[in-house]
């Protein structure tokens, strides 16, 4: 049956809510960015409020801003040896569990921050989970200094990119660079197309998350459904 956006709410609602269950006292979190992690901040705050004892540090301005409102201690990654566990959505999941992020435009810190914990969790409505990636565009982060060669780069390799506008320019992220959208379809392997686009100057990093999620939640109709990375043995997950 159809999906309407509120089911889809109410599963990114139910799938970041469940993964504050996850969250142990003395440990360092690492926050994501985009609407489903904003659940998981108001469930994690109310924890927070009744007692549970943790330092987070946030993927991204708008995270930051609002896990402070809510009374969650941020730190900086510089901080800390290690982040324990990270919270994050995603725009795809495949069945090995490697995706595409970066749709809410923080993948390269979302990135640093998930190859700096120990565990990553992805929260995400049941669309997300797919047979194969690249049907949701991939995106690149690419400097902004000769980002239109970048552009070309990829136009001429056929991967039908876009720039990430924001009202009439060009959509800047946290780290001050662009984004370009890459429509692709299907991504027949994510390893060597992430090898491929990292050789190209001026990409700093690309939104395929490989080899780095540990167990996703993924928001169903009636409950949650739990699936753990078995390759990356997860440990008390
Ligand atoms: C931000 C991301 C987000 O986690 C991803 O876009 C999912 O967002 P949402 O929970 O709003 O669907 O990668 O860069």
């Amino acid at each position: 049956m159809q999906k309407t956006s509120t089911d889809l709410i109410l599963q990114k609602k139910a799938a970041g809510e469940k993964a504050v269950d996850f969250i142990e006292s003395e440990m360092i979190v690492g926050l994501g960015t985009g609407s489903t992690v904003k659940f998981m901040l108001g469930k994690l705050a109310v924890k927070v409020k009744e007692g549970l004892n943790i330092s987070a540090v946030s993927t991204s301005l708008e995270t930051t801003v609002l896990a402070k409102s809510l009374g969650i201690n941020i730190i900086d990654l510089r901080e800390v040896e290690k982040i324990d566990l990270t919270i994050d959505g995603a725009d795809e999941i495949n069945h090995e569990l490697n995706g595409i992020k970066g749709g809410g435009g923080a993948l390269l810190i979302e990135k640093i921050v998930a190859s700096s914990s120990d565990k990553n969790i992805w929260i995400v409505d049941s669309t997300k989970y797919v047979k194969s990636l690249g049907n949701f565009p991939l995106p690149v982060e690419v400097v902004k200094f000769g980002a239109e060669k970048t552009f070309s780069k990829l136009s001429s390799l056929g991967y039908s990119p876009k720039f990430r506008m924001k009202g009439e320019g060009y959509f800047v992220t946290d780290s001050k660079n662009y984004t370009i959208d890459l429509s692709l379809n299907d991504i027949r392997d994510p390893f060597v197309l992430d090898k491929e686009l990292k050789l190209i100057p001026g990409i700093v990093d690309t939104g395929l998350f490989l080899n780095l999620c540990d167990m996703a939640i993924i928001g169903r109709e009636k409950d949650c459904e739990i699936i753990k990375n078995d390759k990356k043995k997860a440990g008390h997950l």
